[in-house]
């Protein structure tokens, strides 16, 4: 058999042993240029075919830009602008904390303005998880319940003794840093907004729990 293959192998012409031999080689340069681009180092940048949006000429930090006079990159900030968070400088309104406990009132005059404000500013940043009402039965939580992905926490109602019963201070924390599963809104809302929104929170409560004694007279007849 060996000698067979042996005999078989002499019969085959040099010049086409050769030829295999040669391109089985050549075959290997591809793999090597493979090899090559992926493991090596190039002051070339790559071969870039398709560019998308992957490049788009812009500023590095601290050049120069000809388009500006002064030749500045860095553009200072317009004449008039404000800090975003204006700071009213008292860390009890900053903070809804008073000696490390939390505060039991509203630290800023309420007045109705103020709990239209804090209804609008509750509409569009808490109705969506809490409901109108605050039963936490809002558009997102109704459309989580849908879904029965298992990973929504429910929101909580305003109307339980634990809510009902926390300090404003702790209901403004709950609303600059979150809690738990519930994200902070304190980036996007304002310090004087988030005691707007904690008042209006108050109204909803005492809409769901009041008593007679807290209807104004002139109205109690009318309830009977
Ligand atoms: C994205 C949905 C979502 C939004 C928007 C949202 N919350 Fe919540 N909130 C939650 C969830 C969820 C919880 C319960 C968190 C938990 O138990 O892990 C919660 C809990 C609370 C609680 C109860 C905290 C406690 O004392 O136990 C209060 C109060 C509250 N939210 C107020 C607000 C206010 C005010 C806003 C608007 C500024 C707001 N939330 C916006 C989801 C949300």
């Amino acid at each position: 058999m060996l000698k067979e293959l042996q005999r078989m192998f002499r019969e085959i012409p040099r010049w086409l042993k050769i030829a295999v031999i040669a391109s089985v080689v050549l075959s290997w340069v591809p793999l090597a240029m493979v090899a090559k681009a992926r493991f090596g180092t190039s002051a070339r940048p790559r071969l870039h075919v398709v560019f998308n949006m992957d490049n788009q000429p812009r500023f590095k930090a601290q050049q120069t830009n000809p388009l500006f006079s002064d030749r500045r990159e860095a553009r200072p900030a317009v004449e008039g602008t404000v800090p975003f968070a204006l700071n009213s400088g008292n860390p009890v309104i900053e903070t809804g904390k008073l000696d490390g406990g939390w505060i039991e009132a509203i630290p800023i005059e309420v007045d109705l303005p103020l709990l239209r404000r804090g209804e609008d500013r509750f509409h569009i940043y808490c109705e969506p998880c809490h409901g109108a009402a605050g039963y936490g039965d809002g558009p997102v939580a109704k459309r989580a319940d849908e879904l029965q992905e298992g990973s929504w926490t429910q929101p909580s109602s305003f109307h339980t003794d634990l809510v009902r019963e926390r300090p404003s201070g702790h209901l403004f924390n709950t609303i600059s840093h979150g809690i738990r599963n519930m994200p902070a809104y304190g980036p996007q809302v304002p310090v004087r907004d988030r005691w707007a929104i904690v008042s209006y929170i108050r109204a909803l409560q005492l809409s769901r729990n009041a008593g007679l004694d807290d209807v104004p007279p002139e109205f109690v007849a009318k309830l009977k």
